[in-house]
């Protein structure tokens, strides 16, 4: 019987997760439909969707911009720990009968850097950006061995609240010997006062979308440069390969955290090597 998954996005038409979760399928030999699924950008439209969709014998969506918040609402308290500390969903998926919602984003960032051989353990990495990318990936950057994450923000003040609620969070799931801010594992500031040299800079703006530039400091250096973003990286990535860094997008990460997603449905082990895109 064919298991029915979707995504849900607005705008939608451009998504690889249909081509991406047929390959899981293929390899673990799997009948499934994975459609994408468009949906007006309002909250009663999102959960008339997701309603219709699992009363009708869906097995598990994914969530896509704008909705990873509404997700995260919708799910009430029937969320993974890694979405309660991200507080969006980019999962759904079903237990005993209820929507639940986990966020697979930030360990599937850390599954393709394990991929490329970019070891997290003991690294001193910036982050630039301080919106909903950045607040998925910290815990999994910290938990993959990070020494420490620096957060740089156009707004300073965003950063700040961003790494307070972060903290506040991770207490309040008890996750104890957590303290990173205590212990300057976690520090912020501004992009332009973002200088010297980091084992990885990641960017997790949204300003690939538009025309403008980031202004980074000529003495910012990296060994690796990762753009969360697919198909509007060049100019960020442009930049730290002229300075001879090892760069790559985000397509890696967008395979990982579906990757994630589909073995929490199927309850299969997808070897990621052996896909080819
Ligand atoms: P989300 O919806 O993921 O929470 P967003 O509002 O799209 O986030 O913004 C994501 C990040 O990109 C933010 O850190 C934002 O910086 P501000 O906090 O200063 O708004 C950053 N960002 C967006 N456009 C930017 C630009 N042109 N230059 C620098 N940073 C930018």
């Amino acid at each position: 019987m064919t298991a029915h998954f979707i995504v849900i996005g607005n705008p939608i038409a451009h998504s690889q997760s249909p081509l991406i979760h047929q390959k899981f399928a293929q390899q673990v030999n799997l009948d499934i439909s994975y459609q994408r699924q468009f949906c007006p950008n309002d909250k009663a439209s999102f959960q008339a969707v997701v309603n219709a969709f699992f009363n009708g014998g869906g097995v598990g969506a994914n969530v896509t911009v704008p909705f990873k918040q509404m997700a995260y609402e919708l799910c009430e308290d029937r969320l993974t720990k890694q979405a309660k500390i991200a507080k969006s969903v980019n999962t759904l998926f079903l237990q005993n009968g209820q929507i639940c919602g986990d966020n697979t984003d930030g360990n599937g960032l850390v599954k393709h850097l394990q991929q490329l051989n970019w070891h997290l353990d003991g690294k001193n990495v910036a982050v630039i950006g301080a919106g909903g990318a950045t607040r998925g990936i910290l815990l999994p950057l910290l938990l993959a061995g990070a020494n420490s994450v620096h957060i740089a923000n156009r707004t300073v003040s965003n950063a700040r609240i961003l790494l307070e609620d972060f903290d506040k969070n991770i207490h309040k799931l008890g996750l104890h010997g957590f303290d990173f801010l205590e212990q300057q594992k976690l520090t912020y500031g501004s992009i332009e006062d973002l200088t010297g040299h980091y084992d990885l800079i990641i960017n997790a703006t949204s300003i690939g979308l538009s025309d403008e530039k980031l202004p980074l400091d000529d003495k910012l250096n990296c060994n690796y440069a990762y753009d969360m973003m697919y198909g509007c990286e060049l100019k960020f990535l442009q930049h730290f390969a002229k300075k001879g860094a090892i760069v790559s997008n985000g397509f890696g990460m967008l395979v990982g955290q579906a990757m994630l997603s589909f073995q929490r449905w199927t309850g299969t082990s997808i070897d990621i090597n052996r896909l080819y895109f």
